[in-house]
């Protein structure tokens, strides 16, 4: 463990970049905030464009981490290399990842899912650029073994026969591990991390992991139900419960981390590196405000906290300490509103319109390929979110894919079957949906392709009083506009 603590520390002095540097407001790179800490935070229901906006900062950044969720993010970067435009997916892999001055960090709230992991690994470092060697995973934070994902899966094919509430999860195996580790029986990476060279360790290892199997399989069983069940599945179950194929599978894992010294107490790390080091921490939320277990529209939700509270139990930074040093918070909003899965959502469009929206925005989500529902902004959910989060200002994401609506609307109010009237809280129960009339104000529309803008002052008037009201409705200050998926395509908002 000395070890690795001596190489990280190694590296860190090899950053060059001092963060007390002044802050330069003249220079290419610098009208985005030089907090010490800064949090980019989905406000919706996922999908806001987060995975831009911190693969467009983290150069500023020395780490950059995820606080919370597993590879059910799907978070897209854009880039160019040799002259060729690429798109990248990452799920797991922090989008500090073409950044190679940065360490990309798991912190203990993630939930990982290894094989996927270095399936992304490989995805980067293909593209020419050093992934594993950058990366730090908390010892804490869950394994998602293939078994959860598969009972992910089995128990919303199970839910789809009307049984229960389809939740549409991504069927990464989220839910289930999140419950496994309240249930203190799922498996943290530090319980596998180095067994390939300690015989002690790896009986242990073997042990928590055949009570997992045994508690699963009773758990479980029903789900091997071939209403259910297929038979391929079936095999999957046989071939995921299987003692030794896991075993093999984790000691092989294990060496690869233990060759780069991956999995370290994070928590020690982060806040030494706060306060010790002074270095620049850029934390990357997944999933969005709106699918918080707690917080969100529930059962329809993710099994995380996706708020900025989150970030001090998905990393251990004290929220005193947070007061102490400059701390940011910039939510990301889609200029309009998408949502993936089953739920609630007030302002979704007519199927037609729906489909239209989802067609001009490329709204097919990264990591199942679903096709996202679409509606017009949700105000009242904003404010909801902000009430949350207290942003310090927003990004306003895609605002070019509304170009060529005659007219274009933003959910204000919501008005209860009951007369009641909603401008910043969503409804607690579900039900109430079901009859609630969104109150919309409609503003004309622009036409002009506004994919080439850079600056707010020649957006076409129409946009700009768009934007405008938002801020109005909200209070929140729109900072920048998102014009297109490449990084340059923002436009920032000075006042
Ligand atoms: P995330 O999960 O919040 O990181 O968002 P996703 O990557 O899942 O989805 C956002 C999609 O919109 C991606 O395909 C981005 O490349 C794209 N995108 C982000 N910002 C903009 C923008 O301002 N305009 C357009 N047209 N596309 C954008
Ligand atoms: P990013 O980080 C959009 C949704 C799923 C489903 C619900 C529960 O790309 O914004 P889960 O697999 O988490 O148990 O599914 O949450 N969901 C997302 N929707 N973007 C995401 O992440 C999401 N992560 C989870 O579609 O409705
Ligand atoms: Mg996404």
């Amino acid at each position: 463990m000395k070890d690795f603590i001596f190489e990280k520390q190694k590296f860190f002095s090899s950053i060059k970049r001092q963060f007390s540097k002044p802050w330069d407001y003249t220079s290419k790179r610098s009208h985005y905030p030089n907090s010490q800490v800064t949090l980019v935070l989905g406000s919706q229901w996922g999908d806001e464009g987060k995975g831009k906006l911190v693969d467009q900062i983290a150069n500023e950044y020395d780490i950059i981490c995820r606080f919370n969720g597993g590879n059910n993010a799907g978070h897209s970067v854009v880039t160019t290399i040799n002259g060729k435009k690429i798109k990248l997916g990452l799920h797991l892999f922090p989008c500090g990842a073409l950044h190679e001055n940065t360490v990309n960090l798991l912190g203990n709230g993630t939930v990982i899912h290894i094989p996927s992991l270095f399936e992304e690994v490989k995805l980067i470092e293909d593209i020419g650029i050093n992934a594993l060697s950058r990366l730090l995973i908390s010892s804490h934070a869950q394994i998602v073994p293939d078994l959860f994902q598969l009972i992910d899966g089995l128990e919303e094919n199970e839910k789809s026969l009307g049984v229960a509430k389809k939740i549409g999860t991504t069927r990464k195996g989220i839910g289930v591990t999140y419950a496994m580790e309240k249930d203190r029986i799922g498996l943290r990476v530090g319980d596998f991390y180095g067994i390939h060279n300690d015989v002690i360790q790896k009986m242990q290892f073997e042990e928590q992991l055949s009570s997992l199997i045994r508690i699963c399989k009773g758990r479980f069983n029903y789900l091997l139900d071939p209403k259910f069940c297929s038979k391929e599945d079936r095999r999957k179950w046989d071939e995921y419960t299987n003692i030794k194929r896991a075993m093999d599978r984790y000691t092989k894992y294990s060496k690869i981390l233990s060759n780069h010294n991956t999995v370290i107490n994070t928590m020690d790390y982060l806040n030494d590196a706060i306060k010790k080091f002074g270095k620049k921490i850029l934390i990357e939320g997944a999933n969005g405000v709106l699918l918080d277990t707690e917080y969100g529209t529930y059962p329809y939700v993710t099994s995380s906290c996706t708020l900025s509270a989150g970030i001090c139990t998905g990393l251990g930074i004290p929220p005193r300490l947070l007061k102490k040093i400059d701390f940011n918070v910039i939510g990301v909003a889609k200029a309009y509103q998408t949502r993936v899965g089953e739920g609630p959502m007030a302002t979704e469009l007519p199927k037609e319109e729906n489909t239209e929206m989802a067609l001009k925005g490329g709204e097919f989500g990264v990591t199942t390929g679903r096709q996202r529902r679409c509606g017009w902004l949700d105000i009242v959910a904003l404010k909801y979110s902000h009430q949350l989060n207290e942003f310090d200002q927003l990004i306003l994401t895609k605002l070019d894919i509304l170009s060529g609506y005659d007219t274009v609307k933003l959910g204000v109010g919501y008005r209860l079957k009951n007369g009641q009237t909603l401008h910043k809280t969503i409804p607690i129960d579900n039900s109430n949906y079901d009859d609630l009339e969104v109150i919309y104000e409609t503003l004309p529309g622009w036409k002009e392709d506004i994919t080439g803008i850079r600056s707010f002052e020649d957006l076409p008037i129409n946009a700009q009083n768009y934007v405008r009201r938002i801020e109005k409705l909200t209070g929140i200050f729109i900072r920048w506009i998102g014009v297109g998926p490449d990084r340059e395509e923002t436009i920032e908002k000075l006042h």
